[in-house]
């Protein structure tokens, strides 16, 4: 955070503009638009209290918040009391998504080959038991396996320019009853079938090193035999949550019927108790709402926590898709909060999905010269939920602190870690950004 000067005197003149005429007359005593301007933004900057956003990370990072587990319930149900607390009605929005559970047992042996193979699972690889002979098919491509008699037996396929997934449903057409795919390359991989409907063949990832040593065993011993087992794999249908609180307009005669979303993910990945992924935007978005409450504006305003961003963005996704068109085209904007208090990262930016402005860059970069004398940089970027709102045509950002601190993802992503002033220095960015954006409204719709 940069403490300028400019926030010190902001600070100044609205204090003395606006605190003192309150203190000493009545809340209604600001009569022209400066004034009023001047004691709203007092009320949203003086009124939002860093030890509550600290104290909530605290709470919510007491465990990991894997979506679908009974952590996330819980962090679902603190949010929800949270933002009742704070007078609002809180919904739980749940949804459904497939889980899937790799296999404890994976082997692969060759009748007259004597290398161990280490097969390793794709990600929604299925269970099976199967014998066969073990035909090298190219790329997997449909010119490579077109003349092959592929039928009750395993296809062996080189990685590259056609997806996994491809290559096993064109083998499977073939009457292949199982696949292996070996590597292209030296390096590692995590591979997944992009789905849990894909396939329905039993399929195993080789390295290169023991891809090119079973084709030239194969080119010496051709109708070799392979057995390939995967046990224990399976798919359940699990549940997450998203929780919404929703400040309502106040009508005016000539009412905008605009909506702007504050969001940011509450769950984390396995083993990380998420303080600074995502707790803080969680806690940040929990304070905006107590802070923004009382401040009358005909812009409605939803804040949303997310479940099942680190699965794919699920919980987002299926905020969007829940919307009406109306509600839609009415969302001028949303801020999406991931990542905004780590010590140990670097400075706060914006990040657009095209790498572009857009209103929420540009309320918060006014917002930010503002309060720090210099507007928030913005780069592109897709890695977090924003990208859901902006795919359905959205102004949409991300806040969040770059580079990364290093232990994102990892045990140690812990409160220990959280920054009180990068707190305070995105929440009063957010909190200026969305007040200037409701009060030209108010102003525009007199
Ligand atoms: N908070 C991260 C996104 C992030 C991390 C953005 C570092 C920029 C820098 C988010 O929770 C995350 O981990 N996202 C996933 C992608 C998502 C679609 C599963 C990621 O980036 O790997
Ligand atoms: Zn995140």
């Amino acid at each position: 955070m940069r403490i300028s000067i400019n926030k010190i005197i902001l600070t100044i003149i609205l204090g003395i503009a606006t605190v003192i005429p309150i203190v000493a007359f009545s809340p209604h005593f600001a009569s022209t638009e400066f004034e009023k301007m001047n004691a709203l933004e007092t009320q949203v900057l003086w009124g939002i209290d860093v030890d509550n956003i600290y104290n909530n990370i605290k709470v919510l990072s007491k465990t990991p918040r894997v979506a679908g587990t009974a952590q996330e319930k819980k962090a679902v149900a603190y949010i929800k009391k949270q933002f009742e607390s704070y007078g609002y009605e809180s919904e739980v929005q749940s949804f459904h998504f497939n889980s899937y559970t790799p296999p404890q047992t994976l082997t692969l042996s060759i009748k007259g080959y004597s290398q161990r193979l280490q097969p390793i699972a794709f990600e929604y690889s299925v269970n099976g038991d199967i014998s066969g002979e073990i035909v090298a098919a190219g790329l997997g491509k449909m010119e490579d396996i077109n003349k092959l008699d592929l039928k009750g037996k395993i296809a062996l396929i080189q990685r590259g320019e056609i997806t996994f997934a491809d290559k096993i449903s064109n083998a499977t057409a073939k009457g292949a009853i199982g696949v292996i795919i070996y590597n292209q390359e030296s390096d590692t991989i995590n591979g997944s079938l992009g789905d849990t409907t894909k396939t329905s063949v039993p399929a195993v990832f080789l390295t290169k090193e023991e891809g090119d040593d079973l084709i030239s065993h194969l080119k010496k011993n051709p109708g070799s035999i392979g057995q390939l087992n995967i046990k224990g794999a399976s798919f359940n249908q699990n549940t997450s949550h998203n929780v919404i609180a929703i400040k309502k307009p106040v009508k005016l005669n000539n009412s905008t019927n605009n909506i702007i979303v504050i969001g940011a993910h509450h769950d984390s990945v396995a083993g990380a108790p998420g303080a600074n992924d995502d707790a803080s935007g969680t806690a940040m978005t929990l304070e905006l709402a107590r802070v923004l409450k009382n401040i009358s504006s005909d812009t409605e305003i939803r804040f949303v926590t997310f479940g099942a961003e680190e699965l794919g963005l699920l919980g987002s996704s299926h905020y969007v898709e829940s919307l009406s068109e109306d509600e839609k085209n009415r969302i001028v904007a949303n801020f999406n909060l991931d990542m905004v208090g780590s010590k140990n990262a670097g400075n706060l930016i914006l990040q657009t999905i095209d790498g572009k402005p857009n209103l929420v860059t540009d309320l918060s970069q006014e917002a930010s010269e503002k309060l720090n004398g210099e507007p928030t940089p913005f780069n592109q970027g897709e890695r977090s939920d924003h990208v859901t709102f902006a795919e359905a045509g959205i102004p949409a950002a991300l806040f969040i602190h770059h580079p990364t601190e290093e232990w994102y993802h990892t045990p140690q992503d812990t409160i220990d870690k959280i920054s009180k002033s990068k707190l305070q220095d995105v929440a009063e960015i957010v909190g200026l950004a969305i007040l200037n954006q409701i009060v030209s409204e108010n102003q525009s719709s007199k």
